[in-house]
């Protein structure tokens, strides 16, 4: 049977979850691909500390260099992590004519245009399946099972820590501190939290999804991102008695010519299916004119979860190399309609808002009266509790505005004497 030799970069937890599946599956995977996939070697700084599988020892190396520079090694897999020295490890490989794995969405979101335009000059794939979602197979439905669909938009919760913290704010009425506090005990969130309730890891992924479903390689300061620290417990709960769930969600949405991309903590109607994704899990929620909506969901994290998608690349690639040809990467089809990017301040959403301000008669005629001025429609209003001479919430839903209305409006009635504390606005999206 003919052997296909993999050399890992990376031997970390996903890269040891990799190598097991690899070894306690071998005889399961040749029976179904027809070839053998062969770790041949193995590199990371650490080798020395024990991992959950038995691996010979003399497959170890410190210097990456070692496998880049191996003639008999097809394919690379990049778990490393980490934007340097991994972009210069994989331009290296690429330049070699070796194939790429990596689950490095920080590295793709930032360095993907230039990584996959060398691979593509050089006739060779970079795989990325375990970079969202994990084991949820997205990047092969979006690039494969749905290459016949133009998309019109593409809203994920593709942050489990985030999205634990938020359901935990919901579902058991916790403090957004003491949820990241319990987050951080079950080892859903890191001792730095930052990148992933920022919103940061959702922007890299959401860089990913928007060049699978438009063809555009947006960056970093292309996208809207904010995070969910400032989500606090009472919204949550104002959210719910008003019919929805606050989750961060990354969209990539195409309203006529424009194309929006923005990650933030948004109001989702409860009925809505992604409404429903609780604790860890991520969805993707995927609306094509072809194969209509579609939901994807699961563990969005997990050892066995990412090495599966890795895995999974690693066949891909396989099957090319089986028949002697190499089999390329379908090409990323641009959409042309779209002819800009639509900046935060240009998007129209219904919004909810929450005020703080002193409980006495005329208060809600100020707020309506400049919300008025902008053209700003007010489609329900409730004044949270009764507290004389207190500070009191008044919860809002607007209809449709202009972002750039609202937040002018806000900086008005922010400067009025009955306003007592910062309001708070968060985008509702119907999906
Ligand atoms: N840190 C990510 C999350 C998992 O919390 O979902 C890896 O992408």
């Amino acid at each position: 049977m003919k052997k296909i030799n993999v050399g890992l970069i990376g031997f970390g937890n996903v890269g040891t979850g990799a190598v097991k599946i690899l070894s306690d599956r071998k005889h399961f995977l040749s029976n179904k691909i027809g070839l053998e996939i062969n770790i041949k070697k193995i590199c990371d700084k650490d080798i020395s500390s024990k991992r959950n599988v038995a691996v010979d020892r003399c497959l170890f190396t410190k210097d990456a260099k070692e496998i880049i520079n191996d003639p008999q090694i097809d394919i690379i897999v990049e778990l490393m992590g980490g934007i340097h020295p991994a972009k210069e490890y994989i331009a290296e490989a690429l330049k070699k004519g070796k194939s790429i794995v990596s689950a490095n969405k920080a590295l793709l979101a930032q360095e993907g245009r230039e990584l996959f335009a060398l691979a593509q000059d050089r006739g060779k794939s970079i795989y990325f399946e375990a970079s969202v979602g994990a084991g949820i197979p997205i990047i092969k439905s979006l690039r494969e099972g749905l290459v016949a669909n133009k998309f019109y938009s593409i809203f994920g919760i593709v942050n489990g820590t985030s999205n634990f913290i938020l359901s935990q704010m919901s579902n058991n009425n916790c403090t957004f501190n003491d949820a990241l506090n319990e987050a951080k005990a079950k080892g859903f969130a890191e001792k730095d939290p930052t990148l992933d309730i920022e919103g940061m890891d959702s922007a890299h992924k959401l860089i990913l999804l928007t060049y699978l479903c438009f063809g555009r390689f947006v960056s970093l300061e292309d996208i809207f991102i904010e995070g969910i620290s400032q989500v606090s417990l009472a919204d949550v709960n104002y959210a719910k008695e008003l019919g929805f769930e606050i989750k961060l969600l990354a969209i990539a949405k195409k309203e006529s010519d424009e194309l929006e991309v923005r990650v933030h903590p948004t109001l989702i109607p409860k009925m809505h299916l992604l409404s429903s994704v609780s604790g860890i899990f991520n969805a993707l929620y995927v609306s094509s004119d072809l194969a209509g909506n579609l939901l994807f969901y699961g563990p969005g994290a997990g050892q066995l979860s990412a090495a599966s998608a890795v895995v999974s690349d690693l066949v891909d690639l396989t099957q090319g190399l089986k028949a002697g040809m190499f089999r390329p990467t379908l090409n990323i089809a641009v959409d042309k309609s779209i002819k800009k990017l639509r900046r935060i301040n240009e998007i129209e959403s219904r919004y909810y808002i929450r005020f703080m301000t002193v409980d006495k008669p005329g208060v809600l005629a100020k707020i309506a009266g400049v919300l008025a001025k902008f053209g700003i429609s007010i489609a329900s209003v409730t004044q949270k509790e009764r507290k004389k001479a207190q500070v009191v919430p008044i919860v809002m839903i607007i209809h449709e505005a202009k972002e750039k209305d609202l937040r002018s409006a806000l900086e008005i009635i922010g400067r009025l004497d009955i306003i007592k504390e910062k309001s708070v606005a968060i985008r509702i999206e119907e999906v």
